[in-house]
């Protein structure tokens, strides 16, 4: 079987989750005492078009970014926007995992294989723990996302299903077009179906027809595409004298989170590894992004509060509706995917609101406690106003849920915008290739239609509001009046995401 990767680029996203300032909070509160992302360097295996490695080597111009990637086409796209920028600390290489030489590649603070491990043969997922192994700083991070068993056996339903039928189809193009004439036709043929694994597939073939033709190709018809159970994935990561430290899905090492009829039937499960295991049994888990480090690092598995008060913070949460700070009525917050949050502690709920006005501002935690106390007294809540702990608890739920982002060092930028608006370089430089999403300050992908594209390209510090909003008239649907307005959101958009300079 083939795989796309020259035919058809891999959409590679941002992926938040891989950034070595996520990467090294996490660290933190085991105990491990993580590179400073300010000054650090990162390996990513399978990098694809650069779309991740990129822009944390835009916004971290101290550190240094090495990526590897088979198919010399994708390599092409990510240095065609590299090689008109000043970023000197990036390398974006052709080559092949199995053989590179570690000696000769050094060691590094972080190391990232997103979307790889379980889309390759046995004998390269050997040689991505053994390069992890070698390669990783005495107190260095890696990351790897894989497919979980059991979880991904009802996916794979689907596979089997759109293997089979572009079993004869060759080329990317005409095997999307297969799969995707497959897809429909089972939709059709389950119109009004009542079983279980029918309504599955339902949902599934609905997500599917909605997503980007190189996700199905890539996931669903690539050649390899391999699941494990997480012990088995334990197992070959302590033949490689590697360890285990956690999820980036934080919240999913908890059992508080799983019903107390699960709590209560592996409760008397002592092996933390088989607890976990079990809740993915559970959970009919079908992902995972492990975080790992060397074996001989010694990990404190209590996750340390006093740490988790040191860090820097940020959120992108909207309130809906409104907030009253006296009293523990449940608010909802929505994340930029509109995920409803549910929080009820007044401080919680002044904290976020602090965190909406100052995107992407990063107080500490003293600041952001003392902000959201006086915040609470101010609205009658005094009684709830010295509850430091309850803040903390309720923070840290946020946090592991990925809701609220921690850092180690602040960000200090306002969301404002000048008389001139100027987007980064590289913002500008991805829009005019096409890109369809750029990253924000954040590391997040933030989607990108034809007029915010075209007004992020203008976006060059010569013209003024006005101007700006002249130049959509000529090319943006709507009223005037409409066009304009459209224009002051996405500059605040913009200005929130920190692409503006
Ligand atoms: C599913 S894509 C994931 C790309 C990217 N990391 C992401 O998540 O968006 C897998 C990538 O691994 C690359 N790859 C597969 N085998 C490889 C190997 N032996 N050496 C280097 N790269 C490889 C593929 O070319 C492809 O770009």
């Amino acid at each position: 079987m083939v795989d796309f990767y020259d035919e058809l680029a891999y959409e590679t996203n941002p992926f938040p989750e891989t950034h070595p300032g996520n990467l090294a909070t996490l660290g933190r509160l085991f105990g491990i005492p993580t590179a400073a992302p300010q000054q650090c360097r990162v390996l990513e295996l399978g990098s694809a078009t650069g779309g991740n490695l990129i822009p944390m080597a835009w916004h971290l111009p101290h550190s240094e970014f090495v990526g590897v990637e088979l198919s010399a086409a994708q390599v092409a796209i990510g240095q065609r926007i590299v090689a008109p920028l000043p970023l000197h600390n990036i390398r974006l290489e052709v080559g092949d995992i199995l053989e590179l030489d570690p000696a000769a590649l050094g060691q590094f603070d972080y190391i990232i294989a997103h979307g790889v491990y379980s889309w390759v043969p046995p004998v390269v997922r050997e040689k991505i723990l053994a390069v992890t192994r070698e390669c990783l700083t005495p107190h260095g991070l890696a990351y790897i996302s894989y497919n979980l068993l059991p979880g991904w056996r009802m996916r794979g339903s689907l596979r089997d299903l759109l293997l089979h039928a572009t079993r004869d189809v060759t080329g990317a193009a005409a095997k999307y077009h297969a799969a995707i004439a497959a897809l429909e036709r089972l939709q059709h043929a389950l119109v009004g179906a009542e079983a279980d694994s029918q309504r599955y597939v339902q949902k599934e073939i609905t997500y599917l027809l909605g997503s980007h033709p190189s996700y199905l190709l890539h996931e669903y018809l690539a050649g390899e595409n391999n699941a494990f159970l997480f012990s088995e994935f334990l197992d070959d990561v302590q033949r490689h004298e590697l360890q285990y430290v956690c999820e980036t899905d934080l919240h999913t090492l908890f059992d508080t989170t799983l019903s107390g009829a699960a709590q209560a039937a592996l409760g008397d499960i002592e092996d933390p590894s088989q607890h976990e295991q079990w809740m993915d049994f559970v959970r009919m888990r079908a992902f995972r992004k492990s975080v790992l480090c060397r074996a001989d690092v010694t990990l404190e598995r209590a996750v340390d509060v006093d740490v988790f008060t040191e860090f820097f913070y940020s959120a992108d949460l909207r309130l809906k509706g409104k907030a009253n700070l006296s009293n523990t009525k449940p608010v909802a917050f929505l994340t930029p995917d509109n995920t409803e949050l549910t929080v009820t502690h007044p401080l919680s709920k002044a904290a976020l609101l602090y965190l909406q006005e100052v995107h992407p501002y990063t107080p500490d935690f003293t600041e952001l406690y003392t902000h959201a106390a006086e915040r609470v007294r101010e609205a009658g809540g005094k009684q709830f106003a010295n509850a430091r702990n309850e803040l903390v608890s309720e923070w840290f739920s946020l946090y592991s849920y990925r809701a609220v982002y921690g850092h180690l060092h602040p960000c200090l930028l306002k969301p404002e915008w000048s008389e001139r608006p100027e987007a980064s370089v590289l913002a500008r430089l991805q829009a005019a290739e096409g890109w369809q999403s750029v990253a924000s300050i954040r590391h997040q992908a933030l989607s990108l239609d034809d007029f915010s594209s075209e007004l992020l390209q203008a976006l060059d510090g010569t013209r003024t509001v006005s101007e700006l909003i002249q130049l959509a008239q000529t090319s943006g649907k709507g009223s005037e009046k409409e066009i304009a307005a459209n224009v002051k959101h996405l500059l605040n958009v913009f200005a929130r995401h920190g692409l503006l300079i």
